[in-house]
C-alpha cells in the first residue's frame, strides 16, 4: 500500500511513492531553460520522479514538443445553477478548459441563485460530480453573516464583489468593508476581491461603446477599491481579481499581495472593438495602460494570470451596448494565446508557466503547477510548430464566438490529468473524472 502523504504547510513534498507505471520523455523547463528529462508516473497518477533522460525502457518520448505542467484557471463562470445555458454549463467549461490546457478551475459564486451558504455550496458539487472533465474549486459570497461558519467549511475560497456586476445587485457599503475583513481574516480560505468602488463610477453617463465603457467606471475606481483593502489585516490571504492598471499592481507588489490579469486587459484595449462583445467589468483601458500592464507581465512582476471566463449568449451582446451585459469567454483561448506570444518571441516561457501554472495552483493550496515529485501529474505537451488561428468555430463554448477571432494561438496537443491523456492531438477523450477540490495547504503571504 502507499505510505500516507505527508504535507508541509507550504506545500507537498516529494514522498516515497508506488510503482512506476509511466515514463514521459521530453523537453521541459529546468530553471528556466528547455531540457530533456523523463517524468516518471506512479499508479496513483503523480509525479514520483524527475530524472535525465536515458534511452530505452517503457517510455514515451513526445520528441520536439515540449512538456509544461497543466494550468489553473482562478476565475471562471461556468454558469450553473441558473444558466443561460446556451452560454455555458459544467460540463461544456470544462471540456473547454481541457482543451486549453487546464485541469482545475475556480468557479464563481455569481449565480441564479448566487452560492451563499452550505447549502449553495452542496448543490453546486453535485453538479460537478459525475459532469466534469476536470477539477473545480468553488467560491462562496461571505455576504450572509450566520451562514460564514458552515460556509467556511464547505467552500473553496470566498469572492467578495465591490462594485456591482452579472448577478451581483448591491455590493455592500464601502464601511461595512473594513469590519467584513477583519471578520474574513480570522478564517482560513483564500479571498478574491473584485476591485471596483462604485462611488468612483460616471453613472450619470450612457456609453456606447467600450471607451464611453472605461469613462463610466474609471481606473479611479479600481484606486479607490484598493484604498479600501489596505485596510484589511496582514493575516488575510488577500487576492485581488481582474487588475487593470499598471500603477494598481505596483501598489498591491509592493504591499506583498496577490492578484492575477486576464488576457483581455492585457491583450485588449478599449478601441480593440466597438460593440458590447468587448464590454467587461472592468472594462477595457487605454492603449497606453494596457501596453504598460502586458510589459509588467512579461518582466514577470504579475503574479497570477486568470482568464475570468465570463461568456454570455450572442444574442444578449447585441443589445444596445448600455444593456448589453458583461463579460466575455477565455478559458479554452487563455493559454494558447499566451504560447503564441512566446513563440512569437514577446513572452518568456517560463513567466507563463509561473503566472499560469505555479502560482494560481499554489494560491489554491494544490499539488498541481510543477513538474516535481509528489505533485499530480497534470501536464500538457506543446508542439510550438503548430500555430493556428483561433476561430468561434473550433472552440467549444456554447456561446459560440470569442473576441479573438483570427488570433494567433497555439493550442496544447495533449493534456494529461492524474497520469492519464484527456487530450489527445487537440481532440478531448477524458471521462467526467473532476471532482471538487478545497485548499490543501496554505501559500505563505505574497507569495501567491
Ligand atoms: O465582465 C464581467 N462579467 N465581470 C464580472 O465581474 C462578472 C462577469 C460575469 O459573470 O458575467
Ligand atoms: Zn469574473
Amino acid at each position: 500500500m502507499a505510505p500516507p502523504v505527508r504535507r508541509r504547510r507550504d506545500g507537498p513534498t516529494a514522498r516515497p511513492s508506488t510503482e512506476v507505471a509511466s515514463v514521459l520523455a521530453g523537453r521541459t523547463l529546468v530553471r528556466g531553460r528547455l531540457e530533456p528529462v523523463e517524468i516518471a508516473i506512479d499508479g496513483e497518477g503523480k509525479i514520483h520522479s524527475v530524472g535525465r533522460t536515458r534511452p530505452g525502457g517503457p517510455r514515451r518520448d513526445v520528441g520536439e514538443a515540449v512538456i509544461l505542467p497543466a494550468a489553473t484557471d482562478l476565475h471562471v463562470h461556468f454558469r450553473e445553477p441558473g444558466g443561460p445555458a446556451d452560454a455555458e454549463t459544467i460540463p461544456t467549461g470544462t471540456i473547454g478548459a481541457a482543451l486549453g490546457g487546464i485541469t482545475l478551475v475556480g468557479d464563481m459564486p455569481n449565480t441564479e441563485p448566487p452560492i451563499v451558504d452550505a447549502d449553495g455550496v452542496a448543490d453546486k458539487a453535485a453538479r460537478v460530480r459525475g459532469r466534469a472533465a476536470i477539477d473545480l474549486l468553488l467560491y462562496a459570497s461571505p455576504t450572509q453573516p450566520r451562514a460564514l461558519e458552515r460556509l467556511a467549511r464547505a467552500a473553496g475560497a470566498f469572492k467578495l464583489y465591490l462594485g456591482p456586476t452579472t448577478g451581483i445587485g448591491d455590493p455592500p457599503p464601502a464601511e461595512e468593508v473594513p469590519p467584513l475583513l477583519r471578520r474574513l481574516a480570522g478564517i482560513d480560505l483564500p479571498l478574491t476581491v473584485h476591485a471596483e468602488d462604485p462611488r468612483q463610477f460616471r453613472s450619470d453617463r450612457r456609453p456606447h461603446d467600450p471607451v464611453g465603457w472605461n469613462d463610466v467606471r474609471p481606473l479611479a475606481a479600481e484606486a479607490a477599491a484598493l484604498d479600501l483593502l489596505a485596510t484589511a489585516p496582514d493575516g488575510l490571504r488577500l487576492h485581488v481579481a481582474h487588475l487593470t492598471g499598471v500603477g494598481s499592481a505596483e501598489r498591491l507588489r509592493a504591499a506583498g499581495r496577490s492578484f492575477e490579469v486576464t488576457p483581455m486587459h492585457l491583450l485588449l484595449s478599449d478601441r480593440s472593438g466597438s460593440d458590447a462583445r468587448f464590454k467587461v467589468n472592468p472594462p477595457l483601458r487605454a492603449e497606453s495602460e494596457r501596453r504598460s500592464l502586458w510589459d509588467a507581465f512579461r518582466r514577470g512582476e504579475v503574479p497570477c494570470l486568470a482568464s475570468d471566463h465570463a461568456p454570455h449568449p450572442l444574442a444578449a451582446k447585441e443589445r444596445p451596448f448600455d444593456r448589453a451585459p458583461s463579460g466575455m469567454p477565455g478559458v479554452e483561448t487563455m493559454v494558447p494565446l499566451l504560447l503564441a506570444r512566446v513563440r512569437a518571441g514577446e513572452l518568456s516561457l517560463d513567466v507563463l508557466v509561473r503566472a499560469a501554472c505555479d502560482r494560481p495552483a499554489r494560491w489554491l493550496g494544490q499539488p498541481l503547477g510543477r513538474i516535481a515529485p509528489g505533485h499530480r501529474a497534470n501536464l500538457m505537451v506543446v508542439d510550438f510548430r503548430a500555430r493556428e488561428p483561433l476561430t468561434a468555430k473550433t472552440l467549444h463554448a456554447p456561446c459560440g464566438w470569442t473576441p479573438y477571432e483570427g488570433w494567433e494561438a497555439i493550442r496544447p496537443r495533449e493534456v494529461w490529468k492524474d497520469g492519464e491523456p484527456i487530450v489527445r492531438d487537440g481532440e478531448y477523450v477524458g471521462r467526467p473524472s473532476g471532482e471538487v477540490v478545497r485548499p490543501e495547504y496554505a501559500p505563505g503571504r505574497g507569495r501567491g
